[in-house]
């Protein structure tokens, strides 16, 4: 089967073990076929932040495509929602607000899907899935049950959780619960975001203007993978020293940096690779998005190890100008 519309990339792989999962019993029924459970995986999600570098998929792709979302219950301050692994990710936030549910919003219009938002901990615009996060149900290709884990239990950090990690491998999601508070107050912690609004002449939003204008400003600066192939940011923000940043600045005043809390300094990758010249250049069918320099782009028809090499130059690149090295975002297959 092609995987060309199940990666956001558009790169054209084939996979010869598909199974779309609508069910969480046929998972059960895999890990209880010897010849079938001791196949490698690969948990697909919408595809949104994978990169396949050849051409031939020899893993068993697993589609999660479990659907429904509701509200489950609550706590004393939270409203607790749950989507299943399938359903499209930006449909559930607007799904909680219109349910009157604020807390998703800053993360409107992400692409992927509600079971592969934990994976990376996806975040945007001063808000991260672990903030909202309540539980998952997982399944366990070693036990061949279901388990619940925590926020503990899922170590999410910055673009990252278990489920990337060697001991997260068994692991499938199947659903996910958020704890939507019940006293609401925007974050408007991400100056952009701020600005946003206030050049809209609103000062204290509801959670449906706010996601309105994470909206506005995605759209202007991402491209829509619709349109576009690409995973969004191909790179993780690099986290250096407060020496290394400090003699950074002494020849780069104007470097983008975001002090952290135990005193070593957040760099903004997409800044690095802009002062290298990157930004809108390709190196054979991929490319560099001319307006946000941290996205690789399809620029139709590439290859995986096209959009591979283009990721080389510009680490060896930022690498060099910088002494940075820059750690990829999506998952490599
Ligand atoms: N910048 C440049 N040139 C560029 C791109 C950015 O100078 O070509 C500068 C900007 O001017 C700004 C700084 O770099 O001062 C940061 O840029 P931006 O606000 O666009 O955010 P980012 O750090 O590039 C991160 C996330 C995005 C998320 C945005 C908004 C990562 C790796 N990326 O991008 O997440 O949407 O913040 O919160 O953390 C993703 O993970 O796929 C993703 C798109």
């Amino acid at each position: 089967i092609s995987l060309q519309q199940f990666n956001t990339f558009g790169i054209p792989a084939r996979a010869r073990r598909y199974l779309r999962v609508e069910d969480p019993a046929q998972l059960q029924a895999l890990a209880a076929d010897p010849a079938l459970a001791a196949l490698p995986r690969l948990v697909l999600g919408g595809g949104s932040n994978l990169l396949i570098t050849r051409d031939e998929v020899e893993l068993l792709v697993l589609h999660m495509a479990l659907m429904g979302k509701e509200i489950v219950g609550e706590t004393a301050d939270a409203v607790l929602v749950r989507g299943r692994a399938g359903e499209n990710w930006h449909e559930f936030v607007q799904f909680t607000l219109a349910q009157g549910l604020g807390g998703l919003e800053n993360m409107s219009l992400i692409p992927g899907t509600v079971g592969a938002s934990p994976i990376q901990n996806i975040g945007a615009y001063g808000a991260e899935v672990k903030d909202l996060f309540h539980s998952l149900t997982a399944f366990d290709f070693t036990t061949g049950a279901t388990r619940t884990m925590s926020a503990a239990d899922c170590r999410f950090a910055y673009r990252d959780s278990v489920f990337k990690h060697e001991d997260g491998r068994q692991l499938a999601v199947l659903d996910v619960t958020f704890a939507l508070p019940k006293a609401w107050t925007p974050n408007l912690r991400y100056a952009e975001l701020a600005r946003e609004l206030e050049a809209e002449g609103i000062a204290a939003p509801q959670p449906r203007q706010v996601a309105d204008a994470v909206i506005a400003i995605r759209r202007r600066k991402l491209p829509d993978p619709a349109e576009i192939g690409n995973a969004g940011s191909f790179f993780k923000n690099p986290v250096v020293s407060g020496e290394h940043c400090a003699r950074l600045l002494e020849q780069w005043p104007n470097l983008v940096h975001h002090l952290q809390p135990d005193g070593t300094e957040k760099l903004a990758a997409g800044w690095l690779i802009d002062q290298c010249g990157w930004k809108g250049k390709a190196l054979g069918r991929a490319g560099v998005y001319p307006k946000q320099a941290l996205v690789l782009v399809n620029n139709g028809g590439a290859s995986g190890a096209e959009v591979l090499a283009l990721a080389r130059a510009i680490q060896a690149d930022v690498r060099e100008r910088f002494g940075v090295l820059l750690e990829p975002e999506p998952v490599m297959v």
